[in-house]
Formats: structure tokens, sequence, C-alpha cells
């Protein structure tokens, strides 16, 4: 059935599928909650990016905006522009920066980022890349938006190479792409990026003695999935 052509017919488009899902999680107070986890690996990211004060960030998947905020504080001179596919996410988001003069939030898809050609020095991209339903043209969309010289960096925890978190795909309500730290770099490449290289980021928050989420069966997993690291995946427009 779930092959056939009235299946076919009847299943929401992906980004709709994506949207909704999101939006329930940011609904749920999830958007702001990621922040916890997601922090400890993206420190070392913001250091690697070098970010001067007049840059032009994008935020790709940006969720409730936490890290969009965080880049906004970091290029007082320049713009950070938080991206996401869900509008409950972007209004989040939105709701949390009313302070803010140089940060906005649009709601788009990374395939097709509302936005002019070479405008950002940088684009940032935490725990979003497996969700992206056609992860190539998100990237080649990306390659447009930078200026010459700006450079692209994208975060994830599930990726081929970490056996920890292959589960993860059955856990969650949408389709993932689980690609290998390589064929993350040979979509770079393909997009046009130049210089592209990946690493891996240790998560070196204290892990608790007992895990009681979803996510991992206890807390020896946990451990050796935060062991592995995250992915880390850069390149260079130009
Ligand atoms: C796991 S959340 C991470 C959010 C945020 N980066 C953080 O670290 O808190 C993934 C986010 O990516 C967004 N997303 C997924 N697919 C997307 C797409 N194709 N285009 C834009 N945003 C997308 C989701 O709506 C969601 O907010």
């Amino acid at each position: 059935m779930a092959d056939s052509s009235e299946a076919r017919a009847t299943k929401p488009p992906a980004d709709q599928a994506l949207r909704e899902e999101f939006n329930r999680w940011a609904e749920a107070g999830r958007g702001e909650g990621m922040e916890q986890d997601h922090l400890p690996i993206t420190l070392p990211v913001l250091e690697k990016m070098r970010l001067a004060p007049a840059d032009n960030v994008l935020d790709v998947g940006c969720g409730a905006g936490w890290l969009s905020r965080r880049l906004a504080k970091m290029v007082p001179e320049g713009r950070a522009v938080g991206m996401d596919i869900s509008d409950e996410m972007i209004h989040h988001a939105r709701r949390s920066s009313v302070d803010f003069d140089n940060l906005m939030f649009i709601r788009g898809e990374v395939a097709e980022i509302p936005w002019q050609p070479n405008f950002f020095s940088r684009m940032i991209s935490v725990e979003s890349s497996y969700y992206w339903p056609d992860p190539a043209a998100g990237l080649r969309d990306i390659f447009r938006v930078l200026n010459e010289g700006g450079s692209a960096w994208i975060l994830i925890n599930y990726y081929r190479d970490n056996p920890h978190c292959h589960h993860w795909g059955n856990l969650l309500a949408v389709p993932t792409h689980l690609l290998s730290a390589e064929e993350w770099a040979e979509l770079f490449r393909a997009a046009g990026f130049k210089n592209v290289a990946h690493e891996r980021i240790v998560d070196a928050s204290p892990s608790p003695e007992v895990y009681t989420g979803r996510w991992f069966r206890d807390a020896e997993h946990l451990r050796a999935f935060k062991a592995e690291g995250a992915l880390l995946i850069s390149g260079v427009k130009g």
C-alpha cells in the first residue's frame, strides 16, 4: 500500500510533513529545550567560524532561535538571519527576540531560501540537514546565498559513521538521511564548495548517571554516542 499510486497521491509533500512535525515540536516547547543539548557541540564550531563583527550570518533550521540570538550578538555591525521550515518555530523565535535590531527570522525551505544571492558571509546549520528532503538542493541554495569567500558549517549528531545513532531513524516521525562524513563532503563539493573538510566535535558536557530519555538505551549507550562526537562538515565558496 505504501508504494501504490493511491498512497503517493494522498501523501503530503515532504516539506508539508516536516512543517507539521516541527510545528508540533515547537508547540510542545521542544524548540527551546534543544539549546541545552546542542550548545556544547555548537560552541566549538562558533570559534572555528571566526566571525567578524560585520559578518552576515544565516542559521538554517534555526528552530526557536537560541543560536541566531547568540550569532546576532557576535556580529553587532552585521546581521543574523534565522530560517526554518516550521512557522511555529519561527513564531517562537520572533517572540523571544524582540530586543534585537540586527536579527530577523524568516520561514523557508533550505532548497529555496527566500534571500538574494551572494549576501551571507557565513552559514551555520545545527542538527537540521539530515531532515532536508533534498540535501544536495539545499547545499546548492546555501552556496547561492553565500558571498565569495563565505563559508558553510553543518553540524549533525545523526550520521552513518556513528553506530550509536542509527536507531533514531525509526524513532523520528519524518524521513531522514543517514549519510557518512564522506557522502556529506561529496555533496558539498558537488554544490561548488572548495576546501571541504569534516571533523568530529566531541560533547564534553557531563553525562547523567542514569538516562531516562527515549534516544538511548541507557547511560552507557549515551556515553558511547557522545564519545564518537558530532560531525562537522565545512566548505568555502570561491
Ligand atoms: C532538531 S531541530 C534543530 C533546531 C535548532 N537548529 C537547534 O539546534 O535548536 C531541526 C530544525 O530544522 C528545521 N528544518 C528541517 N527541515 C528543514 C528544511 N528543509 N528547511 C528549513 N528548515 C528545516 C526544523 O523545522 C527544525 O526546527
